[in-house]
């Protein structure tokens, strides 16, 4: 069975959805290890109910970024992990841990990428005007937020939509995303053309 690899820094409902879907036989699946930046982040509770593996790792308990992704790598290495899914994970990444799992570590983003990246993508969309939003899951990349998509679902935002409201809509969507953009890697079901994540359908 292929492992992943989960990396926090919050909440974690992600973590969670992602962690049913290998429960319940969606998702072939193990979640092998959670790595957290943050010692208080809740998904580590949840971590210890469900018996999921997890680390603490602290940026400032290493002198420099590389250093510490070093680490993080040679953690997911040891746990034989063949996927890295950043989840709530509140860092960017460098270039350094990128081109060692390249193509093997996939985000998830509250917005229609590339519309709305970076921080508050909800707020922004909000603030924008848009009458559709929703989530993105995507291989990253050097950029923020710029990788090739794998999946993207929608919702509609409604003219009394707060950002809390319109989130959940959202929530809600990326909890089936990434399971399903998980399983799309897992199976080999894609090919990349360039900026293309190409879904293979079943012959
Ligand atoms: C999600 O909205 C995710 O898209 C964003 O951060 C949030 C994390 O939520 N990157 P959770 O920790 O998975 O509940």
């Amino acid at each position: 069975m292929d492992n992943l690899a989960v990396l926090v820094s919050g909440r974690g409902s992600n973590l969670r959805a992602l962690h049913e879907a290998t429960k319940d036989g969606r998702l072939e699946a193990n979640i092998a290890l959670v790595v957290s930046n943050n010692a208080k982040a809740p998904a580590l509770k949840y971590c210890s109910e469900e018996g999921i593996p997890c680390i603490v790792l602290k940026t400032k308990d290493f002198i420099e970024k590389n250093a510490y992704f070093k680490t993080i790598g040679d953690e997911i290495e040891r746990f034989n992990v063949n996927l890295i899914v950043l989840a709530g994970f509140m860092l960017l990444v460098p270039q350094s841990f990128i081109m060692r799992f390249k193509y093997r570590i996939l985000n998830i983003h509250p917005s229609i990428l590339p519309s709305f990246p970076g921080l508050e993508a909800q707020r922004q969309a909000l603030e924008y005007g848009v009458k559709i939003s929703g989530c993105t899951v995507f291989f990253v990349d050097e950029g923020c937020d710029t990788g090739p998509i794998i999946v993207q679902k929608f919702v509609q935002v409604n003219e009394d939509d707060t950002i809390d409201i319109l989130s959940d809509r959202i929530l809600t969507q990326e909890h089936d995303s990434l399971w399903q953009a998980v399983k799309i890697i897992l199976d080999g079901k894609y090919k990349i053309e360039g900026r293309r994540v190409k879904i293979l359908e079943d012959k």
